[in-house]
């Protein structure tokens, strides 16, 4: 059997012919940049996430990095991330001059540690210039909101939600983004809303700050050729916009059909008796997960040598992330080392993310707990 880690072929099939005329309508227009699409996509996604304003960006990272820009973050200021997260949730604070303070993650879920936070919070010595916090919600697993509320309220931070992996989460009765002073999402192929090419999204409840990102997409501009402030070229392309409006009416039933597909993970790692080597994360009926990625811990066994296995047997795994931001080269100025992140430092080495999309059949995902089985029995 062969099992990609991400196939977004089988999707295609069920929405080509809608897909297809839908572009062929968009390049007989020719309107191709800023068009109707990215204006009703923009709409929608307000709607969907019930934030009052949705920008639509070039990519993921531009969002973060118009955020942070649009916040008036700048030289010597700091911001509170995570270690354990894709590269841009961090970069987008040093490309705007600021520092990233790093907190460890907690175990399981992986999102930051808010306990740790509140720490910096309270103790850093220059926690004046503390701005902001970026919260990952990653794999799709909400961060606690109430509590970034409450930071937000007491210390008096800017939240910008780093949502990428998580649109359509929510915590408990709140949705996902509705804390975020800003908030961003990526549509990246592979995200829950994937575009085929790149894509982003910043939203927001603050009208002079969504101006401002709609500023900050077009050069700065408020008026074509009429720069307030130097911006960049970072647009939601047209063609993208249209594709994504067509998956975002099956965006609810894509995230049901990713929860049913980590609860039938869940069964099978029971079933086949492997809960003393491997642990997952448990499903919630309530969207705080959307399962953007499924990702298991090794208890026992070497990662990288099962990930061998696995390939050797037709099945994709990742490996999200082999390295915590504060060992980047890059980032060696910050003065961190090894061991200041003990818990993002073993995940780097303890996690797998196993095959999951909506297309992924149960036979599929039943061969796929028999190996890691064999792995371990063998
Ligand atoms: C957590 C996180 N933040 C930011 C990004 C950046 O998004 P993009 O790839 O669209 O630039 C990604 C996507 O890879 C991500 O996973």
């Amino acid at each position: 059997m062969k099992i990609p880690l991400f196939d977004m072929t089988r999707q295609y099939n069920a929405i080509r012919e809608e897909v297809i005329k839908t572009l062929d309508g968009i390049f007989k227009s020719g309107k191709v940049i800023l068009g109707p699409n990215v204006k009703s996509l923009e709409e929608e996604l307000s709607e969907y996430t019930g934030t009052k304003y949705a920008i639509g960006v070039a990519n993921g990272s531009d969002a973060l990095f118009l955020s942070v820009k649009a916040l008036n973050i700048k030289n010597g200021d700091y911001i509170i991330t995570t270690p354990y997260t894709f590269f841009a949730t961090a970069s987008c604070i040093t490309r705007n001059g600021a520092n990233p303070i790093f907190v460890d993650i907690e175990e399981k879920y992986y999102n930051m540690n808010l306990d740790d936070v509140e720490k910096i919070l309270k103790t850093h010595p220059e926690k004046d210039k503390i701005k902001a916090i970026i919260p990952v919600h990653l794999f799709g697993k909400t961060i606690d909101l109430d509590r970034l509320q409450y930071f937000k309220e007491k210390y008096g931070v800017y939240i910008i939600e780093d949502g990428a992996q998580s649109i359509g989460s929510k915590w408990n009765d709140k949705k996902g983004f509705s804390v975020g002073d800003l908030s961003i999402t990526s549509f990246f192929p592979t995200k829950n809303l994937g575009g085929y090419g790149d894509g982003g999204m910043v939203f927001t409840n603050d009208e002079e700050l969504a101006n401002r990102v709609r500023k900050l997409r077009i050069h700065g501009a408020s008026k074509k050729y009429y720069h307030d402030e130097v911006g960049f070229n970072s647009r939601l392309d047209e063609v993208q916009a249209a594709i994504l409006k067509i998956k975002l009416k099956h965006l609810d039933e894509f995230i049901e059909k990713r929860i049913n597909i980590a609860k039938n993970y869940d069964n099978l790692f029971k079933k086949y008796s492997l809960i003393e080597f491997i642990d997952y994360p448990e499903v919630f009926e309530d969207k705080s997960h959307v399962y953007h990625q499924y990702v298991i811990t090794l208890k026992k066994g070497n990662r990288d040598e099962l990930r061998k296995f696995l390939t050797e047997k037709g099945i994709g795994t990742s490996i999200y992330y082999p390295k915590g931001l504060h060992q980047q080269k890059c980032f060696e100025y910050l003065g961190y080392k090894k061991g200041d992140f003990p818990i993002t430092e073993k995940a780097t080495k303890t996690t797998l993310a196993l095959p999951i999309f909506p297309e992924l059949h149960f036979e599929e995902q039943e061969y796929i707990v028999k190996s890691i089985g064999e792995y371990y029995k063998k």
